[in-house]
């Protein structure tokens, strides 16, 4: 694993934003992979301005989300649909027919699963999987004891997931318990990871993924065994880990690396 620590969170969403740009210049109809929740919003907002300046186009490009609550259609608010349209896809200039969510409000969930795998494959794979991390150390909606190498199917969310994501809830509003999620074995499938981490709240997860033993109880471990993943962490999220110094250390020869060979 590649891992990079910055200062602070507008640091961690330049670096990955930067990633993403990168990516869509070289390879103009790539394959992403996305992701909801707090972390990544400011990284889609680098990406809402290169595409505004015309750094960066997205119209030939394919997205798949990681994960969508189960029981909400694509226009409630709190669906992970409408986030990403309100997000980023609203503000681009993408073909929203290539954006594909699992489908929250399908009939028959098992089936909708399986359509999805094939989405991906049929779209040639995934080019770049954007990451965030629960405090459980979930990705995507793979809680604790996830197979490592489960496929995008129906997941049971546990009570510290529903808590955390109780603050997008109104206090009557029903706040789904089931989901639809990538699995681990899709998320390493994808040919480049990268996950992101803010906060003090993230420290012991962060810790637990790259110090810590390849674990189910721990599903972002998993990307111990990915041959291109990165991690872009802020200092606080990174506060547990043994030896930042070694981290960054290395991280400061990685660069001296590739602009000597003019990457
Ligand atoms: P957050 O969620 O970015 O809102 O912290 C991350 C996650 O649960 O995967």
């Amino acid at each position: 694993m590649q891992i990079v620590i910055l200062k602070n969170s507008a640091e961690v969403a330049e670096y990955g934003a930067n990633i993403f740009i990168k990516q869509l210049q070289n390879r103009a109809d790539s394959v992403l992979g996305l992701a909801t929740g707090s972390t990544p919003l400011a990284l889609y907002q680098g990406l809402i301005e290169a595409s505004k300046a015309n750094k960066i186009s997205f119209k030939d490009v394919t997205t798949f989300n990681l994960d969508e609550y189960l029981g909400l259609e694509g226009t409630h608010p709190q669906s992970y649909r409408y986030f990403m349209n309100e997000q980023l896809f609203d503000h681009i200039d993408i073909d929203k027919a290539n954006t594909f969510v699992p489908p929250g409000d399908a009939e028959n969930p098992i089936q909708a699963c399986d359509g999805y795998e094939a989405k991906i494959e049929a779209a040639g794979g995934i080019d770049i999987q954007l990451l965030g991390i629960g405090r459980n150390g979930h990705i995507g909606f793979n809680e604790p004891s996830s197979g490592l190498m489960s496929r995008t199917r129906v997941k049971t969310l546990t009570k510290a997931t529903i808590e955390d994501n109780a603050r997008f809830f109104g206090t009557d509003e029903y706040q789904p318990h089931l989901s639809i999620t990538m699995g681990i074995g899709t998320i390493l499938d994808a040919r480049k990871v990268v996950l992101l981490a803010t906060g003090e709240n993230k420290a012991d997860a962060i810790l637990a993924t790259v110090e810590g033993a390849l674990t189910a109880s721990c599903p972002a471990s998993a990307l111990q065994l990915h041959k291109n993943a990165v991690l872009v962490i802020d200092e606080a999220a990174a506060s547990k880990l043994s030896d930042c110094e070694f981290y960054k250390h290395i991280e400061s020869e990685n660069q001296k690396l590739m602009a000597r060979l003019g990457f």
